[in-house]
């Protein structure tokens, strides 16, 4: 038996291994360290795969005296990297050669991005929380001690306009809530029957005030009438009033928005189609992630967070369905849903 094949069991580590000998090459390379490093990697010199020049000097440390270390290794070309290295000298009763190297990688990439994600997170709610909590202050200092304290007229100017800024925390407050509890059940399948159809007429009565004062029409078709499965009623609701919603604010006046409903024995598929201002291409991927607005000015005008399609995202997933966008900028978006029956 070669001596590098005595490693072979940590082929199975989830970890990468990489053995290299007193010339700097690699001799050993475990499975994952060959799927993440190149198939290719033996018999090439080290500096070739790493080029962190603090581990490459950790390395160089443990040839000379036989000394180990840990290091933080981050990479962010090609793509984002970040793991902990373990520098040791290779064992003797394994390796002939005395003057080896094992270097251990230990991938926190997915950890690392996941505090990311969640920094970024705090960062986007703080800062939307902030802006309206800012105007509530200076509306009340001009009442309380600003130009406005003994003023009526201008009191009574304010005063919506601070209800108006706490409304919207109030809503961003309550669509986060909205977003965290379904996502702690997204995993659990609804298990109520309801008639997608109903749901979809309910929603749109509700926006029939907004549709008038927008002068958009609405228009429901149903191919077939059967359109029950299994769902939640309240969840789906909030998915129709998100996506008809934004099919109302993102449209000029005048316009129309059709919505059919088609059904087989295993699909319901939604499609919701706007006459709208759309969505540019390169942005559509991203209008599902939280907080995140094509045009964050014209949503201070017409009112929007961006956690709308994040809410909607969820749901759909929680139904085990699909969402597909589709827009183009100037004639409008269409939003199709798909639900399994069973
Ligand atoms: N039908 C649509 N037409 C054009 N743009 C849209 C449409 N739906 C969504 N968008 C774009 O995607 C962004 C994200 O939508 P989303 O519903 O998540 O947030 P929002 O409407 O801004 O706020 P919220 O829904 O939280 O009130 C919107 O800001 C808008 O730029
Ligand atoms: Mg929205």
């Amino acid at each position: 038996m070669s001596e590098t094949s005595k490693l072979n069991f940590l082929n199975n580590l989830l970890d990468q291994v990489l053995v290299i000998d007193k010339s700097k090459t690699i001799c050993f390379a475990n499975l994952n360290a060959k799927n993440r490093f190149g198939e290719n990697i033996l018999n090439q010199n080290i500096s070739s795969i790493i080029r962190d020049p603090a581990l490459l000097d950790n390395i160089q440390n443990s040839l000379n005296d036989k000394s180990s270390s840990t290091i933080d290794v981050e990479t962010k070309k090609p793509n984002y990297q970040y793991y902990k290295v373990s520098v040791m000298p290779g064992p003797k009763n394994i390796f002939n050669a005395e003057e080896t190297v094992i270097i251990f990688f230990k991938d926190l990439t997915d950890i690392i991005k996941a505090q990311k994600l969640k920094s970024d997170f705090v960062a986007n709610v703080s800062h939307e929380l902030r802006t309206p909590l800012q105007s509530i202050k200076m509306g009340l200092e001009t009442i309380n001690d600003g130009a406005a304290k003994n003023d009526k007229e201008n009191q009574k100017k304010i005063m919506p306009l601070i209800m108006q800024q706490a409304a919207r925390m109030e809503n961003i407050v309550n669509d986060l809530l909205s977003l965290s509890r379904i996502e702690l059940q997204e995993h659990i399948r609804p298990s109520d029957n309801v008639v997608l159809d109903e749901i979809i007429k309910h929603s749109v009565d509700l926006h029939r005030d907004l549709l008038q004062k927008n002068s958009i029409t609405c228009k429901i078709e149903t191919e077939n009438k059967n359109t029950e499965f299994k769902g939640d009623r309240n969840r789906l609701t909030e998915v129709f009033n998100n996506l008809i919603d934004n099919a109302i604010k993102y449209s000029e006046k005048n316009t129309k928005i059709n919505i059919l409903v088609k059904t087989n024995e295993n699909n319901i598929d939604v499609i919701i189609k706007d006459q709208g201002i759309g969505i540019p291409r390169e942005h559509i991927p991203k209008i599902t992630e939280r907080f995140f607005r094509v045009n964050p000015e014209k949503s201070k005008e017409v009112g929007g967070t961006g956690l709308g399609l994040a809410i909607v995202k969820h749901i759909v997933n929680q139904h085990r369905g699909e969402m597909d966008i589709s827009s183009e900028e100037g004639k409008g978006t269409q939003i199709s849903l798909n639900f399994p029956k069973n």
